[in-house]
Formats: structure tokens, sequence, C-alpha cells
């Protein structure tokens, strides 16, 4: 019989692997200053392309004020239990009744992190007969939520339609032998590569298959549709999305996060969600920013203007520069690039070192081999200077890239890692 750490000892994980050559610079970067368009990194200034404050209020001064306020009158421990128990309170029913409204449903349920609600929505959604459907690409919040799952699951191909066909109609055998239903999830946004969830195609499918749809809209929310309530709103169909999920975490530069839709289903949620039963209330001060950071969201269309005004000028920038920023349909701005790992450190290193620009990287195995992904967050407090030193920084990147000079820079580390 082995120790339980023994596995542990001999190998830390996929990403735990590269810790000693990546830990501190590449994973777990220390930026620091105020939430914005520029911070600090090892004591240098840089443009932060990598923080989802879309509409730039984590930083903003009437933000600040009422989360200090809120602190100030109610401390971190308000209220105290979980909702069902002792932590409910009227200000929580206020932005659950405003949220519900700024996106169109009858009802809405807070949550205390986005991650671990849609684990539990998933969990509470569906029984073992039912089956879900669920494209490929979803957020692991979406992976372990369906993991928990014990009757049937299938996965399509990423936005493929015909793929979701296949398996609706694999999923309607199944739920007609068990009697059960059939749950789509998709996000509204892919936060990796920025494409929407083919929300408007897929609802379209409602009228063949009898499914409910839950989306994790997380990087619509306050980004996308004329209001700013996201993907559904975007393409028109937020009326056929049964339960909606964003989280405060991007666009609302906070902590929490929620679900709407009809209120039968949301009182059902908020007596079987074991995320919310069984774990403290969000905290007073969370609600009460949340509450003023809707108001805001709803009031100033010029945050959301702003923001495209930015993503615009970037993705447009970077396509006439002759980058290939994929098939991003959001303020998501993958920049794909060939090279190895090494060489892609050895860029990103220079990116920061050398122009001040602070991306994030993603190498295989969330990509394919051989491919480099820089992932830039547009947000409203960035300038049109910042875009312009960017696109300058990026077309440099690239030569020294095609040259070579990252592949010669890389060498030592290459020769480590395949050892
Ligand atoms: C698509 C998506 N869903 C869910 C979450 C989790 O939200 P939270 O950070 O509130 O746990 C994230 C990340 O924040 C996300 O990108």
């Amino acid at each position: 019989m082995a120790d339980l750490f023994d596995k542990i000892y001999k190998d830390k994980g996929p990403l735990g692997k590269w810790s000693e050559v990546a830990e501190g610079y590449f994973v777990f970067p220390k930026l620091e200053g105020p939430i914005s368009n520029r911070m600090k990194f090892r004591g240098q200034d840089v443009i932060t392309w990598s923080v989802n404050d879309y509409l730039g209020l984590a930083n903003h001064p009437e933000v600040r004020k009422v989360d200090a306020e809120a602190a100030a009158e109610w401390g971190s421990a308000y209220p105290m239990g979980a909702r069902m128990m002792s932590g409910h309170t009227s200000l929580h029913e206020k932005l659950q009744e405003e949220l519900a409204s700024f996106v169109s449903k009858e009802a809405a349920y807070l949550l205390n992190f986005g991650y671990q609600g849609m684990v539990s929505t998933i969990d509470a959604l569906v029984s073992k007969k039912d089956v879900i459907v669920y494209d490929v690409d979803a957020h692991a919040c979406i992976i372990d939520g369906v993991r928990l799952h014990l009757g049937q699951r299938f996965t399509y191909k990423h936005n493929d339609m015909e793929s979701i066909e296949k398996n609706l109609q694999r999923a309607e055998k199944i739920a007609e032998q068990t009697g059960g239903g059939i749950l789509v999830i998709s996000e509204g946004v892919f936060g990796m590569r920025g494409e929407q969830g083919k929300l408007k195609e897929i609802v379209a499918l409602k009228e063949k298959y009898n499914f409910r749809l839950l989306v994790d809209d997380a990087h619509g929310f306050g980004t996308l549709g004329k209001t700013g309530a996201g993907a559904g709103e975007e393409q028109g169909v937020q009326d056929q999305i049964d339960v909606y999920f964003a989280t405060f975490a991007k666009s609302l530069a906070s902590t929490g996060a929620f679900i709407a839709g009809d209120q039968e289903i949301m009182d059902y949620l908020k007596y079987n969600l074991r995320s919310q039963m069984f774990a403290k209330s969000l905290q007073m001060q969370l609600v009460i920013g949340a509450l003023k950071r809707l108001e805001m969201l709803r009031t100033m269309p010029e945050l959301k203007e702003k923001l495209w005004e930015n993503v615009n000028a970037l993705q447009n920038g970077l396509k006439d520069s002759g980058f290939d920023i994929g098939t991003t349909q959001s303020c998501v701005t993958p920049v794909y690039l060939k090279g190895s790992i090494p060489e892609a450190m050895a860029l990103v290193n220079d990116l920061r070192e050398n122009h001040g620009i602070f991306c994030s990287i993603v190498v295989y195995p969330v990509i394919p081999k051989g491919m480099i992904l820089l992932r830039l967050i547009p947000t409203a407090t960035h300038t049109l200077e910042d875009v312009e030193i960017t696109l300058t920084a990026f077309s440099a990147i690239r030569e020294r890239l095609e040259n070579g000079t990252y592949r010669r820079l890389s060498a030592g580390v290459a020769e480590a890692m395949e050892k």
C-alpha cells in the first residue's frame, strides 16, 4: 500500500510541474497598485491586459467610497450564517430583485462565488434520470458541476450545431427510457477564445427537442447587449434562456454571482442549492457594493462605450497588423502565435521587461502543441495610447519570434525541460 502523499511527492500535476520555472512570473505573478490599465509588476510599470475589470469599476472612486462605507457600517462578518438559517437580509433580496429586472427575468438568487454556485446549480437542476448535454469547451465550473451528476452526460463539439443535435438525439433516447429531462449548458462568451455561444441557434432547437438551457454568461454580463444584460440580450434570445448565470468577478469587479430565471425555478433553487444552504451568506459589504455597481452599469452607458472603443481599437489594430485573433465576438482578445513553450516564456519576458506589457499567456495543454496564445482583456480604463504602445510591442515581439531570437534565448530552458 502506498502513502497517500506518494503520488504528490512524485508528480505536482499538469501545471504544478512547471512551478520551478514559472512561479512568481508566469503563474502567481504579483500585480501591484490600484487595479487599472497601468499597474506594477516587480516594481516596473506595466500596461495591464490581464484583469477582467471590463467596465473599470474596480477602482472607480464612487465604488471605492460605497465599499468603504459599507465595510465601516457592517464590518466583514454581517450577516452570520447561511441565508436559510440566519444570514438573510432585505438588501440581499433587493439586490436579487434588481439583478432579475436587469437581466429580464422574474427572479434571481445570489451565489457566494460563481464557481461554486455553478457547480451547485447544475447539481440542483438535475436528477439521476436527467441527461446533460454541454459544450466541450465549457469552463471548469460547468465541468465540475457535471461531474456531480449521477446520470448520463454528453459533450458536443464546441459551438457545433450538428454535434449538439446528434447529442440531443442520444439524450432524448435515454430521457425517454428514464422519464427524465435534458439540460443543455453553454457559455454566453467562451473566455479563452472570446467566441459567443451560439445561443440563437441553440434556442431554435427547442422547436425540435425538449430541453432547458443554462447559460454561464460570466464574460457577457455587462459587456454585451444594448443594456449590458449579456449574450442573450445581444443575440435577442434572453427570454429563451431558462437559467441565466453571471459572476460579479468581471464587469462588476467584485466577488459573488447570481442565477436568474422563472420565479418557481428560483424558489426551488433557493431551497436546494447546497452551495448556499450550507455556506455563510454573501457578506453585506459585497451586497451593497454590487447594488452600487449595478446602478452604475445601468446608468453609465459611457463605461461600456469606452470599453468597446478600446476593444475595437485593439482588435482592429491587431488584425490590420496581420495578427491572428481567431474568431472572437467579445471583448476577450486572443492573439495566436506559433512557438514552443520555452519560446513563449522568452517572448512574454521580453513583453514584460522591455515593452512594459502584461498579458496572460496560455500554452499546451490548454491549446494545441506548438501554439502560443496571448490573451488580452481590454477595459474601460485603457486609453488609445495604451493600445498604440501595445500594437507596436506586438509587432516587435512577432519579428523576434519569427527571426529565431526567442528560440536562441530559450535554448537553455528548452534543454532543461526535456530532461
Ligand atoms: C466562464 C466563467 N464561469 C464562472 C467563473 C467563476 O466565477 P467566480 O470567479 O465568481 O467564482 C469564471 C471565472 O471567474 C468564468 O470565467
